[in-house]
């Protein structure tokens, strides 16, 4: 199946679908036996080199909270603000020249006063002080780890903080290379590359009218809700939140009892149902459609023709699935931008998995599932046990198959995102054929509890409790998570 047997291995993330990649990958034997649950490493392992690649100074990926955000709003320099190639920056990189001489051991050396983490942008996880999961405990962690119930007893059993999932993180990778500012770059090369880069990184902007001169005559007014860090930031102002995912209603709850008013544009209404029944009962908070133009006398005007005039706007409109180190006519990994929206198809993976223009490319963590985790860990024992030999992809006819029945799908079948499953389908269309692929030895994730997908919305009282308690503001989320 491969032009060469894969030997090594370069991982490129260190969030969960990168540790989750890395585990899988370490644990499978040269004759194609996973020892994760054996809880052991192979005597002989598949691969004699798989390297981890992080670009910040800690492994956990959105898990790992920056105190310092990511700006406000990218660059609107070149009117193309909503195309994630313009508002992307690469760091400033050795030519090609100066690379090919240099390897792992002979690095070409740049020092610098700043830390890479400081000059590359839209690095800066989203992740706020007060973030707890949407997903219930026993689903943020993989399979093969116990599950603890650190959540027990407390008011928002069964969900947990951000520094909870960090901390399950961090335990599960003990030994990561040390952070230096020292800069140092090489080429190294590897039979097979895993992307697992996340997808909440590059902002989407929505290209509005107007936006541009709005913000350029008043800077301190919009924002991406990456960037959000601060209640004290909106005390006593008319915010406007656009959107109604999680992100608006996560922000509209900790906003509630500081801001004098909050208003949500909303283009369509909540496809989370929780979320809708929340904002309908709340008679406090304003509704207005999708913004129209921004004008110069710092105003919006909305769908409808309603005018508002807000101190604070923040944009909750999600992000782009974005692979800057794949040259796009590579089309390695196919991303069909849809025209305003952050809602791209993506093409040419099998199972959202493996590129099927180049089998040693892989990729975990795509699909928006309520499952994430496990779904990563689907992805990453498959990768494990294909890249191994242990498994063998399907015919290439089948591969496009798979990915065309969801390329083809006219409209997203769940939430947002054409990456979505229904959860009563989701082990068949999606779980179980990369189960398939997974070595001999790994058991099937979900199955080892007896779990089913649909246990995710097993988070929804909690998170109703949550939203009425913060927004009263009577409570904080660690009152709440005590
Ligand atoms: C605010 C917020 C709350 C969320 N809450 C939940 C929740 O409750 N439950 C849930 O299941 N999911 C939640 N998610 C979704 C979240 O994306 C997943 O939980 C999970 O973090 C995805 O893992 P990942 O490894 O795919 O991506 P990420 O967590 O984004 O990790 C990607 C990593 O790759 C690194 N990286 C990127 N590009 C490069 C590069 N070129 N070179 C080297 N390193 C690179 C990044 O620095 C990062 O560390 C939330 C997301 C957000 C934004
Ligand atoms: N506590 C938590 O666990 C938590 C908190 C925050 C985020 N998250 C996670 O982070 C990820 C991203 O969530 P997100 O809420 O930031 O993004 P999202 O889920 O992509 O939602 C974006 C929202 O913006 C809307 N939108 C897009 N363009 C718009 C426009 N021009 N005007 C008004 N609205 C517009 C979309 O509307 P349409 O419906 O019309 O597309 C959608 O409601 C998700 O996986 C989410 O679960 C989790």
């Amino acid at each position: 199946m491969f032009d060469r047997v894969i030997k090594s291995v370069a991982v490129i993330g260190g969030g969960p679908a990168g540790i989750a990649s890395v585990n899988e990958l370490i644990h499978v034997s040269a004759n194609g036996e996973s020892f994760l649950q054996k809880n052991k490493r192979p005597a002989l392992p598949a691969f004699e080199k798989v390297v981890c690649f992080e670009q910040n100074s800690d492994i956990g990926g959105v898990w790992n909270y920056f105190k310092v955000p990511d700006p406000k709003l990218p660059s609107l320099e070149s009117n193309e603000y909503d195309n994630p190639n313009k508002i992307y920056d690469f760091p400033k990189i050795p030519d090609m020249k100066t690379l090919l001489k240099t390897s792992f051991q002979k690095p070409y050396i740049k020092l610098s006063t700043k830390k890479l983490e400081d000059e590359a942008k839209w690095n800066r996880n989203a992740a706020y002080k007060d973030l707890f999961t949407n997903i219930p405990e026993k689903f943020m962690r993989f399979s093969y780890t116990p599950y603890k119930r650190i959540s027990k007893g407390r008011i928002l059993e069964p969900l947990v903080s951000m520094d909870d999932v960090k901390n399950y993180l961090d335990d599960l990778i003990r030994d990561f290379a040390p952070f230096s500012n020292i800069e140092s770059w090489y080429t190294e090369e590897f039979d097979a590359v895993v992307a697992a880069n996340g997808h909440c990184n590059i902002p989407y902007i929505p290209k509005v009218d107007g936006f541009k001169e709005f913000v350029e005559l008043f800077p301190n007014i919009v924002q991406h809700s990456k960037s959000f860090r601060d209640v004290n930031d909106f005390k006593d102002k008319d915010v406007l939140l656009c959107g109604s995912g999680t992100s608006s209603a996560d922000l509209y709850q900790y906003l509630a009892p500081v801001a004098k008013s909050v208003t949500i544009s909303q283009r369509s209404k909540s496809v989370y149902g929780w979320i809708q029944e929340c904002f309908d009962k709340s008679p406090e908070l304003k509704f207005k459609p999708r913004i129209k133009r921004y004008l110069q006398n710092g105003s919006v005007q909305f769908d409808d023709d309603t005018f508002g005039k807000y101190d604070k706007i923040v944009l909750s409109t999600g992000y782009h699935y974005h692979f800057p180190f794949l040259k796009p006519e590579s089309e390695i990994i196919k991303i069909y931008q849809q025209e305003s929206s952050p809602i791209s198809k993506i093409g040419n993976l099998y199972l959202y998995t493996f590129s099927i223009k180049d089998n040693t490319f892989a990729t975990a963590g795509i699909p928006t599932v309520g499952l994430m985790f496990h779904g990563m860990e689907y992805s990453a024992a498959a990768i494990a046990g294909v890249f191994s030999g242990a498994k063998k992809l399907p015919r290439l006819e089948e591969q496009y198959d798979w990915n065309d029945s969801r390329v083809n799908i006219e409209q997203p079948e769940v939430p947002h995102r054409y990456q979505g499953f229904f959860l009563d389908k989701i082990e068949d269309q999606f779980l179980n054929p990369l189960f398939s692929l997974a070595a001999p030895g790994r058991l099937n994730p979900l199955k080892i509890d007896d779990w089913k997908p649909e246990q995710v919305e097993e988070s929804t009282p909690a998170l109703k409790k949550a939203f009425f308690a913060l927004k009263s503001g009577k409570y904080s989320s660690s009152d709440l998570l005590k």
